[in-house]
C-alpha cells in the first residue's frame, strides 16, 4: 500500500512513524515533511496547501491513501479534490471541515445534536456584542468566529477588557475577515481534554484524550502557544466521561452533520472542559492535536494504517483498537522567543544520544538538514520528545532525561509538562 502523508510537523512526524511501521504499507511519501520525516518517508517538496499540485502526485504515484495531518488543506477542499480524483483521503470535506472553521457553525451543529456547551450568542453588530457582555457580566469569553491561527479566542476577566476584545476583533479586525462574526460565550471552569475520535461518516470510534499545555511559560503562564507539551491518558477523563462524551457529543455531532449531507470522516477532535457538571465541548478541530498525537501514538498498539482505511470507506463499526498499557507525556523544544519573533538556523546536536533513553521517540516539528549534514531548527516548535512508560511519572522521567541529552543553545522548553496530572 501507497500512502502520502500531507504536512511537516510533529503530527505528521507521529503519523509517518505509525505508518511506517505498518506490515501493509510499501511505500510512504510525506509532503513537505521535514528532517526527522525523511528518515521514515521520502519527502516530497509540496507545500500542505498546494491543493493542485498534491492530487496530481498522489495520481501520478498511484497513491493509495493520502492523510492529511493539518487543518488548512481540509478547510481548502483537499479531501474533495481527491474523491474527485478516486484517491482515497483521510480527512474531511470542505464542508464537514466547517466545525474548525467557523466557530458558530460548530454552536449551531451542537445545539441542533443537542450537545452541551457553554451558553453562546452571536453578534455582526460590535454596539449589540458590547452591550451583551455589559448585561452578562464578566468573566466572559469572546470568540473571532473564523480561523484566526489560534489567536482568535480572549477569555476576559472583566467587561472592559471583553469590550476591548470585541472592538480588536470587529473593528480594527486584527484577525481580518475572521472577526467579521463573534460569539460570546459563558466562561466554562474545569480542566481542559483534547478528546479524539475516528470517524466514518456514520460510525465514531474513540481513539483516546491527552491534555495539552497551551501556555509558553512554566506553571501554564504566559502567551498561548500551538502547544507545549502533552500527556495521555488525563487521570481527569474518567472511561465514564469517555462514555458520555461520545453519547452526547461525539455520535448525536456525527449524525447532525450527516443528516446536514456533509458527513464527517477523519479524526474529530473534541476540545472539552471538564466541569462539575461533567464534559462540556469548546471547539472542534478536523484533525489531530499537536502534540497530543504524538503522545497517542506513542501508546497505540494497533496498526494505524487499516483504522484510517476503515474510516475512509465507512467499515469502522466493526473495528477496534488496541492501546499499550502504558503513560505518555511529550516535551516540545521550541526555538528561543516562541510565540514571539524567533531565530532560525540553530543547530541542534545530541538527537542520537536522547533517542538511546529507553521508551522515547523523537519526533521532529520543524528542522531541515543543512547542506553540511547538520540539524538545524527552522520553525518555532521544533521538537517532540515524546516519552512511554508504565507510569506518568516514569514517561516524564524519560523524556527530560531525553531533552537533556539534547545540546541546543537556541532552544527551550517547559520543565513541568503533566504537573496537574503528577
Ligand atoms: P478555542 O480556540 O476555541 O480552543 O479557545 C482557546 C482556548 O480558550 C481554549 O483552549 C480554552 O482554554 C479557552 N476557552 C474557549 N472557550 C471557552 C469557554 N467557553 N470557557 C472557558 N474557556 C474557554
Ligand atoms: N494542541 C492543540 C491543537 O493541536 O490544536
Amino acid at each position: 500500500m501507497k500512502v502520502l502523508v500531507v504536512g511537516g510537523g510533529g503530527r505528521e512526524h507521529a503519523l509517518c512513524w505509525a505508518i511506517a511501521a505498518s506490515p501493509l504499507l510499501t511505500k510512504l511519501w510525506c509532503a513537505p515533511g521535514n528532517a526527522g520525516i525523511a528518515e521514515v518517508a521520502d519527502c516530497v517538496p509540496i507545500g500542505a496547501e498546494d491543493i493542485a499540485a498534491l492530487v496530481a502526485f498522489a495520481k501520478d504515484k498511484a497513491v493509495d491513501l493520502l492523510v492529511c495531518g493539518p487543518e488548512a488543506p481540509l478547510t481548502l477542499g483537499l479531501a474533495d479534490a481527491c474523491a474527485a480524483a478516486s484517491i482515497r483521503c483521510f480527512g474531511p470535506s470542505q464542508a464537514a471541515a466547517r466545525l474548525e472553521g467557523s466557530k458558530a457553525f460548530t454552536r449551531d451543529v451542537a445545539d441542533a445534536a443537542g450537545a452541551p456547551g457553554a451558553r453562546w450568542q452571536r453578534f455582526e453588530d460590535p454596539a449589540a456584542a458590547k452591550a451583551y457582555i455589559r448585561a452578562q457580566g464578566a468573566p466572559i469569553v469572546i470568540k473571532a468566529d473564523g480561523l484566526a491561527a489560534g489567536k482568535g479566542v480572549v477569555v476576559a476577566a472583566t467587561v472592559a477588557e471583553a469590550e476591548a476584545a470585541v472592538a480588536d476583533i470587529m473593528e480594527s479586525r486584527v484577525h481580518g475577515a475572521a472577526g467579521a462574526t463573534v460569539l460570546v460565550e459563558e466562561c466554562l471552569v474545569g480542566e481542559e481534554v483534547s478528546f479524539f475520535a475516528l470517524c466514518d461518516g456514520t460510525t465514531a470510534l474513540p481513539l483516546g484524550a491527552a491534555q495539552d499545555h497551551k501556555r509558553v511559560g512554566d506553571g501554564d503562564t504566559g502567551p498561548n502557544t500551538g502547544g507545549m507539551g502533552a500527556y495521555s491518558p488525563p487521570p481527569v477523563f474518567t472511561d465514564a466521561l469517555r462514555d458520555e462524551t461520545m453519547a452526547r457529543i461525539v455520535r448525536p455531532v456525527l449524525a447532525e452533520m450527516a443528516r446536514r449531507g456533509a458527513p464527517f470522516r477523519g479524526v474529530l477532535f473534541a476540545g472539552l472542559m471538564i466541569t462539575a457538571d461533567g464534559p462540556r465541548l469548546i471547539e472542534f478541530n478536523v484533525r489531530f492535536g499537536d502534540p497530543e498525537c504524538q503522545a497517542l501514538m506513542v501508546r497505540l498498539r494497533s496498526d494505524l494504517l487499516p483504522a484510517l482505511l476503515a474510516a475512509c470507506d465507512g467499515e469502522l463499526a466493526s473495528f477496534d483498537l488496541r492501546w499499550e498499557p502504558l503513560h505518555s507525556l511529550v516535551v516540545v523544544m521550541v526555538a528561543r522567543g516562541y510565540p514571539g519573533a524567533y531565530a532560525k538556523g540553530s543547530e541542534i546536536r545530541g538527537l542520537e544520544r536522547a533517542a538511546q533513553v529507553h521508551g522515547v521517540q523523537v519526533f521532529h516539528a520543524g528542522t531541515a538538514r543543512r547542506e553540511d549534514g547538520a540539524l538545524v531548527a527552522t520553525g518555532g516548535r521544533v521538537l517532540g520528545i515524546a516519552a512511554a512508560a508504565p507510569t506518568l511519572a516514569e514517561a516524564r522521567d524519560a523524556a527530560y532525561a531525553a531533552v537533556d541529552a539534547i545540546d541546543w543553545p537556541g532552544g527551550f522548553c517547559r520543565r513541568d509538562i503533566g504537573w496537574r496530572a503528577l
